[in-house]
């Protein structure tokens, strides 16, 4: 296994966001996560990186216990997030943007050649390296945040609702780019997303979260076809009916 978490617990006050969740990810897999608003999605994604404390539990990553270890000995390690919100820096060009994802690195002569593949395969952004990243569009800000967590050089990358505020047509482009990264780079993926349907399709497994807890996991094939699950729980395709998180705020 690339990643392996096991009884992971994780707490807000009295908030149980992860309530004894175990998660496991194959070298070269897609695994999507599905749950509903507040299932505790973005919790596991901060928790496997360290960004939030774990109470309990353990997080094996490539060979190593990393339970203990600080978020960047994790992307060190190649386990990089590309977050809610995606957290480009408006102030930055988009090239700058990139070369922080690089941060962490010590081969930093590759990160040039590296800066050029991510230009190949995001032209949108090779257009614009000079530019500040406050002009480009939602679904380019999108390509930017992966852009930037593939300067960290993962093993494994996480994001957390790519598609977000993209139009369809956007969504499925950004998800056609994190189906080729896997074919293509071999990459293995973690991915939280809404666009259900869409997430089945380029996925090989998925777990489904209700309230911190897995629900259920399995082939994303069996997933897709079971219409009543996904409607009980997830609301198919609704992406964008869905509240935002300023909405939700208690
Ligand atoms: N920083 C925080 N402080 C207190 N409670 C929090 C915090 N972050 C999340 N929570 C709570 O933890 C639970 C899980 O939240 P989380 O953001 O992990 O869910 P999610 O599945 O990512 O939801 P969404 O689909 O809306 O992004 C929710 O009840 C949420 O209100
Ligand atoms: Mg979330």
């Amino acid at each position: 296994m690339l990643l392996e978490a096991r009884d992971l617990e994780v707490r807000y006050g009295s908030v149980r966001a992860v309530r004894g969740l175990s998660l496991q990810l194959a070298p070269g897999e897609i695994v999507a996560v599905l749950g509903a608003n507040g299932a505790g999605k973005s919790s596991l994604l901060r928790a496997l990186l360290g960004l939030t404390r774990a109470h309990a539990g353990k997080v094996a990553f490539d060979g190593n216990d990393v339970t203990r270890w600080s978020t960047s000995a994790r992307v060190r390690a190649g386990l990089v997030l590309v977050p809610e919100g995606r957290r480009i820096v408006m102030g930055l060009t988009v090239q700058e943007n990139l070369l922080m994802g690089a941060g962490q690195r010590r081969d930093s002569s590759a990160v040039q050649t590296e800066i050029e593949q991510v230009y190949q395969r995001f032209p949108n952004l090779a257009a614009r390296r000079h530019a500040s990243a406050s002009v480009l569009s939602g679904g380019e800000q999108q390509m930017l945040a992966i852009g930037r967590a593939l300067l960290a050089a993962p093993k494994l990358m996480m994001l957390d609702e790519p598609s977000l505020g993209l139009s369809p047509r956007l969504a499925n482009e950004v998800l056609a780019h994190v189906r080729d990264l896997n074919r293509e780079r071999g990459l293995t993926i973690l991915l939280v997303e809404q666009n259900t349907q869409r997430a089945l399709e380029i996925a090989h497994r998925a777990y489904l979260l209700e309230l911190g807890q897995v629900l259920r996991q399995g082939p994303a094939a069996e997933f897709a076809a079971d219409h009543s699950l996904l409607d009980a729980y997830l609301g198919r395709g609704q992406a964008a009916q869905r509240p935002t998180p300023a909405q939700l705020t208690t």
